[in-house]
């Protein structure tokens, strides 16, 4: 039998059908509420508010559990690597060998721009930051691929994502070598995702780059982690441009804008400035705590806090452990890590957090192993933007591929009621 909720308004008694999730969520239906009732749902910040169903990535934020079609992020961080994962996101399974030759030789075809792109980067000036850089050039570079503009894509969206998430690493790189005043570096076919990443980076015209194992892994690991996150500000951003019918990277530019503020991916920027201001400061963290518990002081504790887990972010556990690992490696001691270990041991006994369930989300270490890699720090939310396209891309595929009509929440107005003209010579 159906299930269904009750909802009794001004008197009359309204059924609405109950969705179970297949992990179990239920929710209650109200597509058809304004229609039977003339009532809207109002929801600040759309915390109750299933906005689609899907496949892609499961959540349970009370238990600390993150699942990519079904696979635990715990497993995936151990066995995969962010290209596989890609795959799976993408594309709802783990590539086979055959598979993921195909996936890795279509992102090395793409992963040169059009030396007409590379023309743009001129445009912007010395310190611009490269968020605004990478949605402007993913855009821009979306100008040279007309058949992106024709909805007709199914066949080819294998090639678009490949494309999409080849050129995306190479514009990073690039709007990084033109911040920092530095000749663009061309890729390398015969190197992996990362490798190829870190090489346009870091090398210079007449040296490569030495790519240590250690490094290549910890960044594959960063990019892993960030790869979805189910409906956040930035894949429901994408997701709500994608309703529009709009192209994939006409979306996916949104979803980079959507990432940039601090509550979002800007966080991992953010920790490591609070981090430095507390270092600077001589503080060990305590007076930065007390300013972040006192709403009058406009700060927060970056890198803590999350919407939906009210427990330890499962990210955050193994980005921790990664740091630890690499700054070993490396043979690097980090006063900015002794700081962050500190403020979490405080911050997990004191009453404020305890109460409110802020537990450090996947932004509170992942800055201090990418300080440690040598990754500038204004490019730590482009390094979060490269993650998340596969789940960007996944959000759009799904969008394409299920009947979706166009994303259009409505609103309680609650400004002034009719209201007439005043010719400007009687306007106080
Ligand atoms: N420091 C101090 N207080 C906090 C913090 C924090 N980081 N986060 C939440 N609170 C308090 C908040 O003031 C509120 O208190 P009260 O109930 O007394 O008014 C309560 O906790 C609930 O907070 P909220 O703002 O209603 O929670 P939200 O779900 O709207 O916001 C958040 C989630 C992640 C935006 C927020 O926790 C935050 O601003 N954290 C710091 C920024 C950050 O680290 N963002 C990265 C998120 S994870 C990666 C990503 O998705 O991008």
């Amino acid at each position: 039998m159906e299930k269904t909720a009750e909802l009794i308004l001004d008197g009359k008694s309204y059924k609405l059908p109950i969705i179970e999730g297949s992990e179990g969520e239920r929710s209650v239906d109200i597509s058809s509420l304004r229609n039977q009732t003339g009532y809207i749902t109002l929801d600040d910040g759309y915390g109750n508010t299933g906005s689609c169903q899907s496949q892609i990535t499961f959540i349970d934020g009370e238990q600390g559990i993150l699942r990519y079609r079904g696979i635990p992020i715990e497993e995936l961080a151990e066995k995969s690597t962010f290209i596989e994962v890609a795959h799976l996101l993408i594309f709802g399974k783990l590539p086979n060998s055959a598979e993921l030759r195909r996936f890795s030789d279509l992102l090395t075809a793409n992963e040169l721009l059009n030396e007409a792109v590379k023309y743009h980067f001129e445009g912007f000036p010395p310190n611009a930051h490269p968020m605004a850089i990478l949605s402007a050039m993913i855009n821009a570079s979306s100008c040279f691929f007309p058949e992106l503009l024709t909805s007709e894509m199914r066949d080819s969206f294998v090639v678009q994502a490949a494309r999409l998430l080849s050129k995306v690493r190479t514009i990073a790189a690039f709007a990084y070598r033109k911040s920092r005043g530095l000749p663009a570096i061309y890729p390398k076919p015969d190197l992996k995702y990362t490798a190829n990443f870190l090489h346009m980076m870091f090398s210079i015209p007449y040296q490569d780059y030495d790519l240590k194992p250690e490094v290549v892994k910890a960044l594959d690991l960063i990019f892993l982690l960030h790869a979805d996150h189910e409906q956040n500000c930035s894949t429901a951003t994408v997701r709500m441009v994608a309703s529009s019918r709009a192209n994939l990277f006409a979306s996916a530019a949104a979803g980079v804008c959507a990432l940039w503020g601090p509550l979002h991916g800007g966080a991992n920027q953010a920790v490591l400035e609070m981090l430095e201001e507390i270092h600077k400061s001589g503080d060990d963290g305590s007076k930065f705590i007390a300013a972040a518990k006192d709403k009058n002081s406009g700060k927060r504790l970056m890198g803590f806090g999350h919407r939906v887990y009210k427990n330890y972010d499962p990210r955050a556990k193994i980005i921790k452990k990664a740091c630890d690992d690499v700054l070993t490696k490396l043979h690097i001691s980090d006063p900015l890590l002794d700081i962050a270990k500190h403020l979490e041991d405080a911050v997990l006994r004191d009453s404020y957090f305890v109460e409110r369930k802020l537990y450090p989300n996947v932004d509170f270490y992942s800055g201090i192993i990418m300080r440690a890699i040598g990754i500038p720090v204004e490019m730590f939310t482009v390094m979060f933007a490269i993650g998340r396209m596969p789940g960007w891309i996944a959000n759009y595929k799904e969008v394409m591929e299920t009947p979706t009509r166009i994303y259009r929440p409505r609103q309680i107005y609650t400004g002034p009621t009719l209201n007439h003209y005043t010719e400007i010579k009687d306007r106080k």
